[in-house]
């Protein structure tokens, strides 16, 4: 109890520690809620528009299919740097019946891919070739993705009213925060560098508050909004983007617009100390290694660990060395190669690993500022959803298709370019993640429903590369294991560990000096990074509460009613 007690006072403490050492989210241009507990629904995203919108049509009787769909587009236009309609992604449903699917819409490999595409001829990467340009780019399966849902699921049914939102958002113009201020700024040259006609990203300096037009995007979002998924894959959208893959050495054809199609799966899924969580199955790793995170550490008894103490990081990266170990060799697009789900989140199998305290001799490395976004939904009726999409990294490939207005993905970079070579998060694969044609590249995406007796729990995600995966395991043990709080869950710090490199990173304030002498003492570097994922959480209290938490370390923001 007293342990308990201490835990508590101990956290409590280290959230408003370390949200002092956040960025403060910008108050100036938008009104920006970072947590709040409401009756009916309740929407969370990176971006205040994107709330706005999606809670907009939850009160207009949308349901958490609608609203997703018009997040989604609105974050095309007002978050462009990973919301997308040139990227793809994946996604959790769970209606009001409690039944949960998933729906894959992650970019393909165009038709003309070849495994060694991105190589020299002496067979070494050409490092920029997979991650900035036409030739980065997979087939687009947003559109695809959001109108497969619409058919699914709306209760509005009418696609038009879910587009328009983004449509006026782009024609009019949002105001930039400051922090999309900073990044346009930061990336100048590479939009230049890719883009050789009028876009509307160039600027010599962009200023918290300056408006931020796209006419393309909302003649582009017009067509999709009139046509559904034939304004894009088709007509002068597909002609666009054709003729730009042509001029600019791209692959993407026709054909692979036309026949692009996302797929409903199952979702994997676990128990967890008497909670179910369900999470998304390859072609992400997400959901898979989640699970085994779950299983390995399920046995390990945290009530009397005290947060982010020498005895629960060392728990987590011994669990998630094995993880990502498996990941790598046995992960890739399932419709191509066997990926033996059951075996691998088989907790007596997996058990059976050996924790190997020795150290990898590698020289992998990561980078640190990942892109991609994830929103939260709950609904009236009953329905959630958790949709992670991405283009990648930052903007993508910055390879905008002349006269469309929107961002091209960069995803081939997460394909293993060649076997044993890190992508840009620094995790590796072989055969199961090679290129091939029509093949989807291999994710670290986690969208995640949590229930507890078959009721609504929590709904969650993160962007982050390979930390998506850590992020969401670490919040489901702060709300599980350390008894958190929604908000106090997503604020407070993170680490992550993913074998190779062989270092526990760690975000300012999560380790002390102590910590770290005693993760050396057995081996581990540790290295503090900037802040590590942006987590979109609902959670439900037993008396059936909605109790929103958008991440402080961005201007995310959480609404409902
Ligand atoms: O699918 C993946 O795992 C990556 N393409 C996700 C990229 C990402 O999360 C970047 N940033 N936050």
């Amino acid at each position: 109890m007293k342990r308990v007690f201490f835990n508590r006072f101990y956290y409590s403490l280290f959230v408003l520690l370390f949200l002092f050492s956040c960025k403060k989210p910008d108050h100036s241009v938008y009104s920006i809620n970072k947590h709040e507990d409401v009756e009916h629904a309740g929407v969370v995203t990176a971006h205040p528009e994107a709330t706005k919108i999606g809670l907009e049509i939850l009160k207009n009787g949308g349901n958490a299919a609608d609203a997703a769909i018009a997040v989604q587009f609105a974050l095309a236009v007002c978050y462009p740097r990973a919301g997308n309609i040139g990227g793809g992604g994946f996604l959790l449903y769970r209606d009001s019946m409690g039944e949960v699917t998933s729906l894959d819409f992650r970019e393909k490999a165009p038709g003309q891919s070849t495994r060694d595409m991105y190589l020299d001829n002496s067979g070494n990467p050409i490092d920029e070739k997979s991650k900035l340009g036409a030739l980065a780019c997979g087939v687009p399966g947003t559109v695809d993705g959001m109108y497969t849902l619409f058919l699914r699921y709306s209760r509005l049914k009418d696609w038009s009213k879910l587009v328009l939102p983004a449509v006026l958002l782009a024609e009019n113009g949002c105001k930039l925060t400051a922090s999309e201020a900073e990044i346009l700024n930061k990336y100048q040259h590479n939009f230049r560098r890719f883009n050789k006609h009028s876009i509307p990203f160039l600027k010599e300096n962009w200023r918290t508050g300056d408006i931020l037009k796209q006419p393309d995007l909302a003649r582009t979002l017009r067509l999709i909004m009139e046509n559904g998924r034939n304004g894009f894959y088709k007509g002068p959208t597909a002609e666009k983007m054709i003729n730009a893959m042509q001029k600019h050495n791209g692959l993407i054809s026709a054909d692979d617009l036309d026949s692009y199609s996302s797929v409903w799966r199952n979702p994997v899924s676990t128990e967890y100390r008497g909670y179910r969580v369900f999470s998304m199955g390859p072609p992400s790793s997400g959901g898979i290694a989640l699970i085994q995170l779950l299983e390995l550490t399920e046995k390990f008894d945290f009530t009397d660990v005290v947060f982010q103490k020498c005895e629960h990081i060392t728990q987590n990266v011994l669990s998630e060395r094995i993880v990502f170990g498996l990941r790598e060799q046995y992960l890739g697009d399932p419709d191509y190669y066997h990926v033996p789900i059951l075996s691998l989140t088989d907790s007596a199998i997996l058990n059976t690993y050996q924790y190997h305290p020795t150290k990898f001799t590698d020289h992998h490395t990561m980078v640190e500022k990942e892109e991609t976004t994830h929103y939260s939904i709950v609904d009236e009726f009953g329905n959630s959803v958790s949709v992670t999409t991405t283009l990648n990294g930052n903007f993508g490939s910055y390879f905008i298709p002349e006269g469309t207005g929107f961002i091209m993905n960069n995803e081939m970079d997460d394909f293993s370019v060649k076997s044993g070579h890190p992508n840009m998060f620094g995790v590796i694969g072989h055969e199961a993640n090679r290129i091939e044609p029509g093949k989807r590249m291999l994710s670290s995406m986690t969208p995640t429903i949590i229930t507890k007796d078959e009721k609504l729990f929590a709904v969650l995600g993160t962007p982050g590369g390979s930390t998506i995966i850590t992020s969401v395991f670490q919040i489901i043990q702060n709300l599980i294991d350390f008894k958190m709080e929604p908000f106090e869950a997503v604020a407070a710090g993170r680490f992550h560990y993913q074998g190779k490199p062989d270092t526990v990173f760690y975000e300012e304030r999560v380790l002390t000096t102590h910590m770290i002498d005693q993760l050396q003492a057995i081996r581990y570097h540790a290295k503090q990074r900037s802040p590590i994922g942006r987590v979109e959480l609902i959670c439900i209290s037993p008396e059936g509460i909605i109790r929103l938490a958008a991440d402080p370390r961005g201007d995310d923001d959480a609404k409902g009613y």
